[in-house]
């Protein structure tokens, strides 16, 4: 055993001061401790500077060389020659300039921190005077003239060059290069005036051009929805202004990645607001489905506290409950406004123009009053095209129908819809979408009240579902599920609510897997039971049986199934005409 040579002995051990290049590894060891970490000081650095072209280049995921080049307002020689100092920064005097700061930067820390563990080079011009400045393992070794556009360009090269231990716990350098993006893509959202490029080993992956907020997070992350299911909501408040740019709820996820919460333009972790978007969204998608949506707060920064955490990822608000109220309130709103305002100005105008409420003024709105006669030549075509999606989209929407609508059920087709007719629309109704919301709703309001199963089930869960489901004991019984934990890792389920009598082997499932987190478990659970219990495609359904599935699914406060999704597609008599060419 080597211990005895890497442990200091306490007897013959002297009290020592540690050398200042120790002493600033230490330091470094908290702001810089994976590439991303450079990654994320680097862009701060240069969106402070004030520019609006920024460009990251990583080599090696990250690890054999970060560059960030910008064109803003660079650095004169003397400021160049003690940036890369431990608590070197333009942007605060005293701790009084907190109260104000409108910069990504204040603690003067991040250049020191990277000029510690790596080989650092700044290229600075301003003035139409440029410099090189280079730095390796924290000692000065030049300062020259140089050439170089205004603006400045920061390489970081062999991060933890010499610092093996630490190099050593770094990732694959596929796994940096998706944490480094991802803070790339963090920084860009935030930031859409300006225009972003990032290189990964020598390929273009991201140009994001100056844009607005509802630009650019689709072009950030082009996957995540198509670029007509995103909304942008503005608020304001006290001391506060809220921009959300969110996808509407037929796009829902299983986790909550991409609900985001920035405040003044910093990515934070801040768990009320993100529990404030799911709230909003909860009618319409309940069931274990999570929302994406962006939330940018500025807040004044007298109202808020950012000097808490190494990275800035948290902050304190003196007005958090105001701002998580405002946010629950208008994310609401405009749910509510897009399902039931379109069909209150339809009727209101007599249908003479529709336009989608909320984008009133988007391209995609002037076809709707053209005349009901279409000639379609070619360019008509894509007008033409560009109205069926809008209309698609405005039936994204379905509102619950008058009380007791009089409809008539016509029948099942493709084995999947049902199909019925009122006095002015059609509606294609998904049977198991449908019967998937009617279901959850009777599982969610009824008696929780467990009943006694005659042979236990045996579950037999994971070593991680098991542990959650002793954590869950008390919240499960709650709901009306016993269960014991038996010998070998095993439980048994030993009573169940009444509602779920008949799907024993769903619940059963469902706790083995562990499925949802611990306060969406109730309704995770009775999403799951419901979508397992519907009706499932290709089932045919008596005329009785389809008559009442459509009848109680027109009576649904939200016509939406538990995952977010519209359950009908109406299609309106004038509609159809329009469709076809003929005057209404
Ligand atoms: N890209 C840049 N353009 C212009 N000046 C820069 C740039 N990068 C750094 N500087 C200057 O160097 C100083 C030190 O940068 P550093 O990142 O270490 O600290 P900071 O940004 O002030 O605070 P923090 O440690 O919170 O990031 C900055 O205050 C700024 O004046
Ligand atoms: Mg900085």
């Amino acid at each position: 055993m080597n211990e005895s040579k890497t442990l200091p002995d306490p007897a013959s051990g002297r009290v020592r001061v540690l050398s200042e290049p120790v002493a600033r590894k230490i330091a470094a060891g908290e702001v810089i401790d994976r590439p991303f970490a450079a990654v994320r000081e680097l862009l701060d650095n240069a969106i402070d500077s004030g520019a609006d072209e920024i460009t990251l280049t990583l080599e090696g995921g990250g690890i054999e060389g970060i560059a960030v080049r910008d064109n803003g307002c660079g650095m004169i020689r003397e400021d160049l020659e003690i940036c890369w100092l431990p608590h070197a920064t333009s942007k605060i005097e005293s701790m009084e300039d907190l109260e104000s700061v409108r910069t990504l930067g204040f603690r003067g820390e991040a250049l020191s921190s990277m000029a510690a563990c790596s080989r650092l080079e700044i290229v600075s011009s301003r003035n139409e005077k440029a410099f090189r400045l280079t730095i390796h393992g924290g000692k000065m070794l030049e300062l020259i003239s140089h050439r170089g556009a205004p603006g400045t360009s920061v390489t970081v090269k062999g991060l933890f060059y010499n610092m093996p231990a630490r190099r050593r716990f770094l990732k694959s350098s596929r796994g940096e290069i998706t944490m480094c993006r991802r803070i790339f893509l963090e920084k860009a959202a935030a930031h859409p005036e300006v225009a972003f490029r990032l290189f990964i080993d020598g390929v273009l992956k991201n140009y994001l051009p100056v844009s607005s907020p509802l630009e650019r997070i689709p072009a950030a992350w082009p996957r995540l929805a198509p670029p007509s299911s995103w909304w942008e909501t503005q608020a304001e408040g006290d001391g506060f202004r809220i921009t959300a740019v969110h996808a509407r709820p037929e796009i829902s996820r299983k986790d909550r990645q991409y609900i985001q919460i920035y405040a003044n333009r910093r990515r934070i972790d801040e768990f009320a607001l993100v529990q404030a978007v799911q709230y909003a969204y909860d009618a319409w998608m309940p069931g274990g489905a999570f929302p994406t949506a962006f939330i940018f707060i500025d807040v004044d920064p007298s109202l808020v506290d950012f000097n808490i955490h190494p990275a800035k990822k948290e902050a304190r608000f003196r007005n958090l409950p105001a701002i998580r109220h405002r946010l629950v309130e208008v994310l609401k709103d405009r749910l509510t406004g897009e399902s039931y305002q379109i069909r209150a100005e339809t009727a209101q105008n007599g249908g003479a123009q529709q336009t989608f409420s909320n984008e009133a003024a988007s391209p995609v709105s002037p076809g709707f009053t053209r005349p009901a006669a279409v000639r379609r030549d070619s360019k008509d075509a894509e007008e033409f095209g560009d109205v069926v999606a809008g209309r698609k989209l405005e039936r994204f929407s379905p509102r619950p129908l008058e009380k007791n609508s009089d409809f008539k059920y016509l029948g099942q087709v493709m084995g999947v819809f049902l199909v019925a007719e009122s006095s002015e629309s059609l509606f294609i109704i998904d049977q198991h979408a449908a019967h998937e919301r009617i279901l959850y709703e009777k599982f969610r309001k009824a008696s929780k009240s467990p009943e006694r199963l005659l042979i236990p089930r045996v579950l037999k869960p994971d070593k991680t579902a098991g542990m959650k489901l002793e954590l869950r004991k008390d919240r499960l019984s709650a709901l009306g599920l016993e269960i014991e934990k038996g010998g070998n890792g095993e439980w048994l389920l030993t009573a169940l609510p009444g509602t779920a009598k008949d799907l024993e082997d769903s619940v059963l499932s469902f706790l083995e897997e562990g499925a949802g987190d611990a306060e969406g478990l109730e309704k995770a659970l009775w999403a799951d039971l419901a979508c397992k219990a519907a009706v499932k495609d290709n089932s045919p359904l008596d005329t009785a049986a389809a008559t009442r599935l459509v009848q109680e699914a027109f009576a649904l406060e939200v016509p939406r199934c538990p995952h977010g999704r519209p359950i009908w597609f109406e299609v309106s008599r004038r509609e159809l005409f329009e469709l076809v060419g003929r005057t209404v």
